[in-house]
C-alpha cells in the first residue's frame, strides 16, 4: 500500500490514484449488490478463458490458486470463488474443480467491503489482501490464474503490473484480463464524458482516468507478450442490457467513476446532467427500453 503524506496530500501519481479510488469506494459499496447479476454474466467470459478444468488436470486435481487484481468490491473474484466450489449458488460450481481466491485492491476499504459481501454470500474460499498490482506482496510462481477486470488501465505503469502478474504465475498458469474497448465503441462512456465535460468541465481526462488505454486489442496483446506471456488471445464482446427508458441507468457507472465531483454538484447541475444523458442516449431506445451496448475485450495469456 502506498502511504499519503502526513498532510494527506498525495505525493506520487500512485498515491493520487489510490486516493481517487479511496474516495470512490463508498460509491462502489453502494452499487455492488445491484450490479452483481450483470457482473456475474460478463464474468463468465473470464471464467471460460481461464479454462479451470484444463488447469485442474495440469495440476493433477490439486486445488487451484487464483489471484484477482484490482478486485474493487469483488468482481470477478466472487465468480471465480463460486466456480471453484463456494457460495450458495451451486449451479456456478464447475464439477471437478476446487480452489481458493486471493482478491486484492490498492484500497483497503474495498478489500474490507469485499470480505463483508463474501460473508453475506457464504463464500468461504476467498481472502482479501490490500495490494498495489504494480508491486505485489506475493512469492514468485504462486498462482495458477491471475485475473483482473477493468483494473490494469488505472495503474501508473500498467506494463509493470503485467510483469508482476507474470512473475506470480506458475508455469502453465493463465492470466485473464478484461479491458474496455475504445471509447467510440462504448456509447454510455462517450455520453458521460461529453455531458460531464459540458456541464461540470470534467471528463475522463480531467479526472486523471484513462479507462480505454487497452482499447486496441492488438497493441494490448503486444504488451502481454513484452511482459513474457505466450499463447495470447483476445475476444471482443458487446452485450446490451434492456432497461426501461424511464430509468437513469447511467447512474451507477457515473457515480463509481465521478462520485467525487457529483457529490459537490448542485441539484440543478445533476438535473441538467440527467436530462443531457437521456437526450444523448435516446437513439438507443427501442420498444420503450434503452439498449446501449458496452464493449470490452477479454485478453488471455499463458506463462509457458
Ligand atoms: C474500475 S474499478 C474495477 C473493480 C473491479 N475489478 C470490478 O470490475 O468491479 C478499478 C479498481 O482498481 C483499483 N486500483 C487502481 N489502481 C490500482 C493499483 N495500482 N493496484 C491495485 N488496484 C488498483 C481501484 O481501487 C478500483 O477498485
Amino acid at each position: 500500500m502506498t502511504t499519503p503524506t502526513s498532510d494527506n496530500t498525495p505525493d506520487t501519481a500512485a498515491d493520487k490514484s489510490s486516493q481517487t479510488w479511496q474516495n470512490l469506494s463508498t460509491d462502489w459499496i453502494t452499487w455492488a449488490e445491484r450490479l452483481a447479476p450483470a457482473a456475474e454474466k460478463i464474468n463468465r467470459h473470464m471464467i471460460e478463458a481461464a479454462d479451470l478444468p484444463g488447469l485442474a488436470t495440469l495440476r493433477n486435481g490439486a486445488p487451484l490458486d487464483v489471484l484477482d487484481l484490482a478486485s474493487g468490491v469483488g468482481e470477478p473474484a466472487f465468480s471465480f470463488a463460486r466456480a471453484l466450489g463456494s457460495g450458495t449458488d451451486d449451479s456456478a460450481n464447475i464439477p471437478g474443480v476446487a480452489g481458493h481466491v486471493t482478491a486484492s485492491d490498492i484500497v483497503s476499504d474495498m478489500c474490507d467491503a469485499l470480505m463483508e459481501r463474501a460473508a453475506e454470500e457464504e463464500i468461504s474460499n476467498i481472502k482479501a489482501v490490500p495490494a498495489n498490482m504494480e508491486k505485489l506482496p506475493f512469492e514468485d510462481q504462486s498462482f495458477d490464474v491471475v485475473s483482473c477486470r477493468f483494473g490494469v488501465m488505472f495503474c501508473e505503469d500498467p506494463d509493470k503490473a503485467l510483469r508482476e502478474a507474470f512473475r506470480v504465475l506458475r508455469p502453465g498458469g493463465k492470466a485473464v484480463f478484461m479491458v474496455w474497448a475504445p471509447l467510440v465503441d462504448n456509447p454510455l462512456f462517450a455520453a458521460m464524458d461529453a455531458v460531464l465535460g459540458n456541464i461540470l468541465g470534467i471528463g475522463f481526462d480531467a479526472a486523471g482516468l484513462d479507462p480505454f488505454c487497452f482499447g486496441d486489442a492488438d497493441q494490448s496483446m503486444m504488451r502481454f507478450e513484452k511482459a513474457g506471456f505466450t499463447g495470447i488471445e483476445a475476444t471482443t464482446h458487446s452485450p446490451a442490457g434492456r432497461i426501461p427508458e424511464n430509468a437513469p441507468f447511467w447512474k451507477p457507472q457515473m457515480d463509481m467513476l465521478f462520485g467525487n465531483v457529483l457529490r459537490k454538484s448542485s441539484d440543478m447541475e445533476v438535473g441538467a446532467i440527467n436530462a443531457a444523458m437521456f437526450e444523448t442516449l435516446a437513439p438507443y431506445i427501442e420498444d420503450g427500453h434503452f439498449q446501449v451496448p458496452i464493449c470490452f475485450h477479454v485478453l488471455s495469456a499463458k506463462r509457458a
